[in-house]
């Protein structure tokens, strides 16, 4: 692994005491510090509301890491290091005036790259940065650096970004989809423009469908507030699946420059078929978990999981069959689903090739099947090429299917990287390859939106599935009507 260092920096994190600050940001950042990305003069500095001194901030973050690194990354001296590198500064970022004591802690140090990260809810990031501003604290290449959602709707979405935009320019905005910062995502991009076998057949006249399953074991855990305003389709699809479905279906980009990528992934977005109401329910399922067993436990459904007498029509599954109105896609369906509470926690990727045109081979020879190129994106990395071989041995030529199979994992021994990392970096770096741009997500949520509409028009609920399932059967028959169906591991 090649670590290229990062210049001196002060990151804000607004929201430290949150749930994403404690188990994804600080073990991201623990671990950048362990490779010595960078040294202990850089500041991380966490301001929220209550009033915390430095050593009760750092308590609770050493608390966070012992969950959240494992144990043999956990070393004393090193944490105390880390540890030493935060500092907390109370403050309220939405009043007038509650930026003050950052600002004298910022301007202690005047040179370095200041990076103010949203940890927040939406609706407080235009207030924030107006406050940043108002501080003077928003110019000089400060970076801001937004969490997902960006809003709720498309206008929701328009007025963040029309107000974060007011004091920090494009350039300067990181939009965080942290499945872009995952190694093997930005691996598909390896897949397709580092090889020329796949990219040459990446296309409808050689696809038949592809396939995107983001499967979780977990409910909706302590975050039931924030998820009973959002559900599956703007939890997930409208962003993490969004975009594995541009980095699959984009035309070449012209360099790795972060507009280049960013163009064709927004040609993708705009070049979705848009899904008119009357289609909506025969081209999307909504589900949602009742009591069943996941792993061999038993657990409850989403309304209990959300507290006692509660009712709630927010989807915690999603089927959608896309559309990129293209050359390249025409015709091509790609089926996406997402859900919590599935039997397993996975993230994959199937491009199921046409059969071959005409089969020279007699009926002994066995059933011929269509090759399937299998991304794993995660647990157990890797890719899987199903093909045809001979079976061995004489008898007449008798046909069986074999893989070739990459386990990223054995092939390179590494430890994977959370995506944060390497996305924390990024925003240190000034490298907005893997965010978001403003347009990105006004697409998604333009293409997503209908579909939301669609739903509360017709105030169904959505359909129950048991906990530990692959959602409801319905999302089955989604797919089964088109004459084709989920991978069959996965089912
Ligand atoms: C987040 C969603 O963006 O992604 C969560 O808000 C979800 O609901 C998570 O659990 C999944 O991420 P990962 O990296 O665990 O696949």
């Amino acid at each position: 692994m090649q670590i290229k260092p990062v210049d001196t920096f002060d990151y804000v994190v607004f929201g430290a005491t949150g749930d994403l600050t404690m188990r994804k940001l600080l073990p991201a950042l623990y671990h950048r510090f362990r490779d010595q990305q960078f040294d202990d003069a850089c500041r991380i500095i966490g301001t929220a509301r209550s009033a915390l001194s430095d050593d009760e901030f750092r308590a609770k973050a050493s608390d966070a890491l012992k969950h959240h690194v494992a144990k043999e990354d956990r070393e004393a001296s090193l944490m105390q290091r880390f540890l030493a590198t935060l500092h907390y500064v109370r403050g309220d970022a939405t009043a007038e005036g509650g930026l003050d004591a950052l600002r004298t802690m910022l301007e202690e140090a005047p040179d370095r790259v200041r990076v103010f990260y949203m940890a927040t809810a939406p609706n407080l990031y235009g207030p924030t940065c107006h406050n940043l501003h108002a501080a003077g604290l928003a110019g000089d290449g400060a970076r801001v650096v937004l969490e997902k959602p960006i809003g709720h709707d498309l206008e929701s979405a328009k007025k963040i970004n029309d107000t974060v935009g007011q004091y920090f320019d494009e350039a300067h905005t990181f939009r965080i989809d942290h499945y872009l910062g995952k190694e093997t995502v930005q691996n598909l991009l390896a897949l397709r423009f580092a090889n020329v076998v796949f990219e040459r057949l990446w296309n409808a006249d050689v696809i038949d469908h592809v396939q995107i399953t983001v499967g979780e074991t977990v409910g909706v855990e302590q975050r039931g507030d924030y998820y009973d305003t959002s559900g599956a389709l703007r939890d997930m699809v409208q962003n993490h699946l969004l975009q594995l479905l541009c980095l699959l279906a984009m035309e070449p980009p012209s360099s790795l420059a972060a507009d280049a990528v960013r163009d064709e992934k927004l040609k993708v977005l705009r070049a979705l078929r848009p899904i008119a109401p009357h289609e909506v329910g025969h081209v999307t399922v909504r589900g949602q978990y009742a009591q069943g067993a996941v792993d061999g436990k038993a657990v409850q459904g989403y309304l209990a999981d959300l507290g006692p007498d509660r009712h709630s029509r927010t989807e915690t599954f999603v089927a959608v069959k896309a559309e990129v109105q293209t050359w390249r896609w025409a015709g091509v369906p790609f089926y996406l689903r997402s859900g919590k509470r599935l039997p397993q926690k996975v993230s994959e990727i199937v491009v199921q090739f046409r059969s071959v045109p005409f089969s020279i081979f007699g009926r002994d020879a066995g059933e011929l099947t269509s090759n399937k190129l299998v991304i794993r994106l995660q647990p157990q990395e890797g890719m899987r090429l199903e093909m045809m071989t001979k079976d061995p041995g004489p008898g007449g030529l008798r046909l069986l299917p074999t893989e070739l199979d990459i386990s990223f994992e054995q092939a390179f021994g590494t430890r994977y990287p959370d995506a944060y990392e390497r996305l924390l970096m990024d925003c240190v770096r000034g490298n907005p390859t893997l965010f978001m741009r403003r347009d990105e997500v006004e697409a998604a949520w333009g293409w997503v939106e209908p579909i939301i509409d669609a739903w509360d028009e017709a105030r169904e609920s959505p359909r129950l599935y048991p906990a530990g399932s692959w959602g409801p059967t319905a999302a089955i028959a989604l797919i089964e009507r088109d004459g084709r169906t989920w991978h069959e591991e996965l089912t």
